[in-house]
Formats: C-alpha cells, sequence, structure tokens
C-alpha cells in the first residue's frame, strides 16, 4: 500500500502540534515537528556563540548536525533535547534561521526520505505548499493571535517557564510575519489545503473535523 502523506501547515501556536500528534496516534502512524528541527539548529547556534544572522556559520553548523526523532523525542547529535528547544530565547531566533535557503534544503530532505518509507503527519509552515505538494491530505490550522498566545503561555508556565503573555503575543506576530515574507518557501495555506480555524475550539472538536475529512 502507499504511504499516507498528511501536511498539517499554518501560524505559529495554531495547535498543529497537539492536533497533529493525536491524529498519528489514531491513525497508527508516524508524527514528524518539523519546527523542532529547525529550533533544534537554532538551539545549537545560540549553545555555540553562533550568531543566527551569520549565515554562513548557521550553514556550516546545519551541515555538521545530525536531527533524529525517535520515540517521541527529537535527538540533536545524539543527545534528546525535547525541552531545550521550547526556550522563548529559541522561539525568538528560530525564524532568522529557517529563513536560510540552504538550512531548509538540508531539513526538507530529511523530511521527504522519512515520506518515502513510512506514512506520517508532518506538521509545519510548508508542508503541503513546498515539502509535499502531492500529499494525500493538507491541513492549514488558524486562530487569534490572542488565543495562540494564550495557549502558548498556558503550555510554558506548566512546564515552569516564567514568561508574560504579551512577550509571547510578540514573538508570534514576528515569527509569523517572518516566516510569511521569506523568499523561500514560506508560510502559506496551499491551495487545495483544508482551513480550520481553531479559535474557541476545544482540541477534541478540532480532532474530529480533521479526522472527520480523512477517508482511508
Ligand atoms: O510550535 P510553533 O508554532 O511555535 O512553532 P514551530 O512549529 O516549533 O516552528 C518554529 C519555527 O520554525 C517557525 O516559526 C518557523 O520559522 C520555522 N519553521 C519553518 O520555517 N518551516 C517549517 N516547516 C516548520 C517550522
Amino acid at each position: 500500500m502507499k504511504n499516507l502523506v498528511i501536511a498539517v501547515d499554518g501560524p505559529a501556536g495554531a495547535g498543529k502540534s497537539t492536533i497533529a500528534k493525536i491524529v498519528a496516534k489514531k491513525l497508527n502512524i508516524n508524527y514528524i515537528d518539523t519546527g523542532a528541527m529547525y529550533r533544534a539548529i537554532t538551539y545549537k547556534c545560540l549553545k555555540n556563540d553562533i550568531d543566527v544572522d551569520n549565515e554562513e556559520e548557521v550553514k556550516k553548523v546545519a551541515k555538521d548536525t545530525d536531527i533524529d526523532f525517535r520515540d517521541n523525542n527529537i535527538y540533536l547529535d545524539g543527545a534528546i533535547i525535547n525541552d531545550e528547544i521550547r526556550t522563548i530565547d529559541v522561539s525568538n531566533n528560530v525564524s532568522n534561521v529557517a529563513k536560510i535557503k540552504e538550512v531548509r534544503y538540508l531539513m526538507v530532505d530529511v523530511q521527504r526520505e522519512i515520506g518515502k518509507k513510512s506514512s506520517v503527519i508532518l506538521d509545519g509552515r510548508d508542508i503541503g505548499s513546498y515539502v509535499f505538494p502531492n500529499a494525500d491530505y493538507k491541513f492549514y490550522l488558524v486562530a487569534t493571535p490572542h488565543e495562540r498566545g494564550a495557549r502558548r503561555h498556558k503550555e510554558l508556565t506548566e512546564k515552569g517557564y516564567e514568561v508574560s503573555i504579551e512577550e509571547i503575543i510578540n514573538d508570534i506576530i514576528k515569527r509569523d510575519e517572518i516566516d510569511s515574507n521569506r523568499e523561500f518557501a514560506p508560510l502559506v495555506k496551499a491551495e487545495d489545503a483544508i482551513e480550520v480555524d481553531t479559535t474557541g475550539k476545544t482540541i477534541e472538536d478540532v480532532v474530529e473535523s480533521v479526522l472527520g475529512k480523512i477517508n482511508l
């Protein structure tokens, strides 16, 4: 049987990863958080004092990095970095790393390889528009900036991070702007993607509307 590819795109904090994780479990397929890959490169740069605006240096880091997903963990050069990549510091810098074309080429290669080998749901910004233009299903999740900020704030404070809601909303708005305006593979709704507005909806509601569109 052909591998199934499901793309879930949308702006920061629209609930993509929460929904994609649950859908992956229900359908018993793999889940790839492509944002985590860009975050991992960003984390490595920050840790090694590399200026994320120095494209040449960032490209070198990306080339020299091994990223892997296993058992719901993300590995950076062999070490689990699930929590380290969620800090506001990484969030504030990741869009500058993700706009570098060569970095994207490297990440996209890994994503396409995974899609070749197994059925998978991927969440990101350019999955339906660029990485898998022939995906079987494409979803584009949106919500108001305020709701996205409030959700992310809850998530981070539950993990023990001290960060204000204003700071998070600012980060989200800034990242959306950089992600939407970059030259190569920007954040965009693919023409054939199904838009789901998650504002005011529960996780269960959104999962139900996504699963309702998938016929296996
Ligand atoms: O979870 P959240 O919506 O905050 O973001 P994320 O999915 O972890 O992605 C972090 C950042 O990585 C985004 O703001 C983009 O700059 C970049 N990204 C990208 O360029 N392309 C992707 N396919 C996924 C993420």
